[in-house]
This record gives structure tokens, C-alpha cells and sequence, in this order.
């Protein structure tokens, strides 16, 4: 089976301007969780689809989807962990308490903040999981990437064309992933916030599907205004 897991624990304290995490502030006419909810939905491959939400914000979360979606069967809300990959296992923990293990079963991760994600990058990470066990999307850089330790000297430029960014979804073999996960110390679980970078600490190759520019994360005040500009609500100042 195929699993969605959009990852809505976080708080948002770089976006700083509501006590609401920026994942259900109005992007246009309804909250930026539910664009990507409603991305996710119509993509058919896509058996289940999980949400991982913080703990304070499940009822908020339960009542968006009766608003938004209705009843449906598809649809389930668990509580997110301390950090970004404790959301992805609180999510396959749970899947696997109501559907089972399975060496096949693939989990399609997703930023919740991400609400522009298009359903060919969904529909390449699921038939590149299934592949290769392991995917990330990213795009070729456009900016050079400059390298520097201490923020004040640059200390190496490597060549723009060997370096991408990385978006989501990051998709697996669910049981890889819980494989590789189990074989970090807990100080590398502590530091390791991608799920893909725990593939490539235990030399797992990692499959690259294209991103688009278009698919920006919602962190800070400026992102939000430029995601409201894409959806036609507001002009950038
Ligand atoms: N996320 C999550 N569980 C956590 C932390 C983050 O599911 N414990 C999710 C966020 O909700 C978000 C995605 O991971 O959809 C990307 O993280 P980021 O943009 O850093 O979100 P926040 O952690 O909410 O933001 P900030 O770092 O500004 O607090």
C-alpha cells in the first residue's frame, strides 16, 4: 500500500505572526494544510493519507477536514512528535497498528507548509520509492552555494551544477527507513532532521526527483506573502 504523511507537528516559530502555526493560516479562501490535504487527495495512487499534527492542535485539525472534506475513510490525524522525523515514525507507527507490516509499503512525506507540490513529483516519488527505497525531490541550484563554517569567510564554492535543493516529499520503503532509523545512535537521531539524510549516513542511495521552484516552503513572513501573491490574494510589497 501507498501512505501519505503530511507533517503538521511543528510550530512555526519563524513565522512569529499569529499564535496559530503558520500551517493554518488562510491562504486564500482556507487554510494552507488544507491546499496540501486537497493536492494529496487527488492523487488515486495514494491509499491513505496521514496527517501528523501537534498535539494541541488535533481537535483544531479534525474539525478543518469536516469543514473542508467531509466525511471520509482516506483521511487520519495522529499527534506529531518532538521533531520532525519523531512525526514521520508517530505516523508509521500508527499505520502499521491499523494496516500491518509490509515489506512493499511505501510512505510519501510531505511538508504541510508546502502547498504547491504538483501531482507529478507525488506520482515520480511513489514509482521511484518503489524502485530504488529511498527518493527525495529537489531542484538544480540557481543561486551559486557558497560554503563557509563561521558565517563571516566563505570557505569553498562547489560547482552550481553538481548542487540541488532540497523540497519534499521524501518518500521509502517504509521498511527501510524504520531499518536505517534503528541503526542511528540517539545522537544522531537528535541531529539528523531530514528523513532523507538518515539514508545517505548509511550509504543509501538516495533517487532525485525534479522539484519546481514553484513548490516553496511557508517559513517566514515573506514566504506567506509570496504563497497568497501565487494563489492570487495579496501584491508583495
Ligand atoms: N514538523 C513536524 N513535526 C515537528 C516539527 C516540524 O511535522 N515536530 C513539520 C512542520 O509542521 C512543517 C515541516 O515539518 O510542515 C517543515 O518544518 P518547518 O518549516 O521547520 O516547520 P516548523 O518546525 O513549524 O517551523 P519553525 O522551525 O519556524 O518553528
Amino acid at each position: 500500500m501507498v501512505f501519505g504523511a503530511i507533517l503538521a507537528g511543528g510550530v512555526g516559530s519563524r513565522m512569529n505572526i499569529s499564535d496559530m502555526p503558520k500551517q493554518f493560516l488562510n491562504l486564500g479562501d482556507k487554510p494552507i494544510i488544507v491546499h496540501t490535504l486537497e493536492k494529496f487527495r487527488l492523487c488515486s495512487r495514494l491509499d491513505h493519507i496521514y496527517i501528523g499534527v501537534h498535539p494541541d492542535w488535533l481537535t483544531h485539525m479534525n474539525d478543518l477536514i469536516k469543514k473542508y472534506i467531509g466525511e471520509c475513510d482516506d483521511v487520519h490525524v495522529v499527534a506529531g512528535g518532538s521533531d520532525r522525523n519523531s512525526t514521520i515514525f508517530n505516523i508509521i507507527d500508527d499505520i502499521e497498528k491499523n494496516f500491518g507490516e509490509n515489506d512493499e509499503n511505501i510512505i510519501v512525506t510531505h511538508d504541510s507548509v508546502r502547498p504547491f507540490v504538483t501531482q507529478r513529483m507525488i506520482i515520480e516519488n511513489i514509482d521511484a520509492a518503489e524502485k530504488y527505497g529511498a527518493v527525495d525531490t529537489a531542484t538544480g541550484a540557481i543561486d551559486t552555494i557558497v560554503e563557509s563554517e563561521d558565517g563571516e569567510f566563505i570557505k569553498a564554492i562547489p560547482p552550481r551544477d553538481k548542487m540541488y535543493q532540497g523540497q519534499t516529499p521524501q518518500s521509502f520503503k517504509i521498511s527501510l527507513l524504520k531499518k536505517l532509523y534503528g541503526e542511528l545512535t540517539s545522537e544522531e537521531k537528535a541531529t539528523l532532521t531530514d528523513a532523507c539524510k538518515i539514508c545517505i549516513v548509511k550509504n543509501q542511495p538516495v533517487y532525485i526527483v525534479e522539484g519546481e521552484i514553484s513548490n516553496i516552503k511557508i517559513t517566514t513572513v515573506s514566504d506567506y506573502k509570496i504563497a497568497q501573491a501565487m494563489v492570487g490574494g495579496v501584491k508583495i510589497d
